[in-house]
């Protein structure tokens, strides 16, 4: 079945919390039947943006009566996928199978299966044809309409598979439940219109849309009222926000607004694309007491011949001149990057290109992924794809440098004091919590449990590789 109708904004939002209600009847008569709440639990295969999403799943399914579990045995499981490499869509099949044995042992447990891998045609008919145990499938476009969704998913026996091919709408106001009471990621934007050659995004998460900086900043207000400290601004692409907006405003803009928020203390971003970085961007992270010393700066590839064929728009050079006024401006910025091995046509000489800007750069980390083919894409159909021996020699020899190079550069700030943020109690020694630094950097030290989510100052005492062993000071 499909549902079509959309409503433009403050409508849209009040036919959902009806639709809350309506749901909530259906959970309470289920709460009845099984003589307790019913548990539900939502999985996160994704990236930030992906846990965003299932955080407002969360919220929903909180408001309609169901407890939040981590456990898959739980009667209700949703799992929110991605579709960025092609292993993201194996484990969903592996553990989708997992899921149907469960459910013939418990008829009454549901099963969901949204997020970007379900905005494939070929995903939709393979799980119609074999995943048939599957009670609600929906998309990236329409996931505000999660709870009119639920409902249909009641009344209804057999699969509901709703999805859309794009959307303009942004649906503003609804409820999300996070996972951290101190920290959360705030979407500023949608989508993405760059089409990188071996990228599925744009296809599965449509064009870019940016949110009004008003809605954000009141969402951002509300968080910290409910005590949020930290907030990371999420998009594909931020550097290129507000530009489609009525009143167009800049990146370097909106963070100025959310800087004047009171109570707030930290503010992250990402991802930056390193075409889009400003100058007036780095002015406003120089100047700011809240911004974060961290960047996540995507590179792809150092070399300027596969940059082009992966249509990122700049060179090997404009991403080393914009690394070294980086550094010249914001001496204490840690830089990460994502580094994909493998593109078609890539021959050992460019991942040479690739290490040498590693090592040039001196990343704090470095995601390495193995190229991945994507249907669809302008890479999948490019003849010269590379024999799977040849990328898996590169990508360890990148991933040795990597590693060298990130093990010497996070340790430079040995035997100072650093603020952190104390996010959990660590889970190999309850006597250690772990906190993390403005520059995204971990470090574990003696502390008690009520430290979480208080910034305090930490003596960086011994450096192991990623990490740091610290002592909390007066
Ligand atoms: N918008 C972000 C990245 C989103 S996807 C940006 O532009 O940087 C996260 C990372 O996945 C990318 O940075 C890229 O390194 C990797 N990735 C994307 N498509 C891939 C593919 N087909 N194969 C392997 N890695 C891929
Ligand atoms: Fe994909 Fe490129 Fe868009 Fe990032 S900027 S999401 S890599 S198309
Ligand atoms: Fe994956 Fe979708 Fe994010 S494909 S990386 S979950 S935008």
């Amino acid at each position: 079945m499909k549902i079509t109708d959309k409503l433009a904004g403050a409508e849209e939002t009040a036919r959902q919390y009806s639709y809350i209600e309506k749901a909530k009847t259906y959970v309470d008569e289920l709460a009845r039947n099984l003589g307790r709440k019913p548990s539900c639990c939502v999985i996160t295969f994704g990236c930030q943006m992906n846990a965003r999403d299932s955080e407002k799943l969360s919220g929903i399914l909180e408001k309609v009566g169901y407890k939040l579990t981590e456990n898959e045995n739980a009667d209700f499981v949703i799992y929110n996928t991605c579709t960025v490499r092609d292993n993201a869509n194996q484990r969903v099949y592996g553990r989708l199978g997992h899921l149907g044995t469960m459910k013939k042992k418990n008829p009454h447990k549901k099963i969901a299966l949204c997020g970007c891998m379900m905005q494939e045609g070929a995903v939709i008919e393979k799980l119609k044809k074999s995943y048939g145990f599957v009670d609600l499938i929906f998309g990236t476009h329409n996931i505000y309409k999660f709870a009119e969704l639920l409902v249909c998913m009641f009344e209804t026996k057999g699969m509901v598979v709703d999805i859309w091919e794009d959307t303009d709408q942004i649906v503003e106001d609804l409820p999300s439940e996070r996972k951290y009471p101190f920290k959360s990621g705030i979407n500023i934007m949608f989508g993405c219109n760059n089409f990188c050659s071996y990228c599925i995004v744009p296809y599965v998460r449509g064009r870019e849309r940016s949110r009004s900086p008003q809605d954000i900043i009141k969402e951002i207000k509300a968080l910290v009222a409910d005590g949020v400290i930290e907030v990371m601004l999420l998009g594909q692409n931020v550097n290129s926000y507000g530009k489609n907006l009525d009143e167009p405003i800049s990146f370097a803009q909106l963070l100025e607004e959310v800087e004047k928020i009171e109570g707030l203390e930290r503010i992250r971003f990402m991802t930056s694309h390193p075409k889009d970085l400003s100058d007036d961007l780095i002015q406003v992270m120089k100047k700011s007491t809240k911004i974060c010393r961290h960047l996540h700066l995507p590179l792809q590839s150092g070399s300027t011949r596969i940059l082009k064929a992966m249509n990122r728009k700049y060179t090997r050079e404009d991403y080393l001149a914009l690394v070294s006024k980086l550094h010249r401006e914001i001496p204490d910025l840690s830089i990460t990057t994502d580094i994909i091995v493998g593109f078609p046509g890539e021959e050992p000489c460019d991942v040479d290109d690739t290490i040498d800007m590693v090592r040039q750069v001196k990343y704090d980390n470095a995601f390495t992924f193995l190229y991945s083919k994507r249907t669809g894409t302008p890479a999948a159909s490019m003849e010269n794809q590379v024999p799977e021996e040849v990328v898996k020699e590169g990508f360890d020899r990148l991933l040795k440098t990597v590693q060298d190079t990130a093990r010497e550069q996070v340790q430079r700030f040995l035997g100072q004091t650093m603020d952190a943020l104390v996010e959990e109690v660590n889970d190999q020694d309850s006597s250690l919590v772990t906190g993390r630094l403005s520059n995204n950097t971990i470090v574990h030290f003696k502390g008690d449990p009520s430290l979480v989510g208080k910034i305090v100052p930490v003596y960086l005492k011994e450096c192991h590789g990623f990490y740091y062993l610290g002592e909390m000071q007066p």
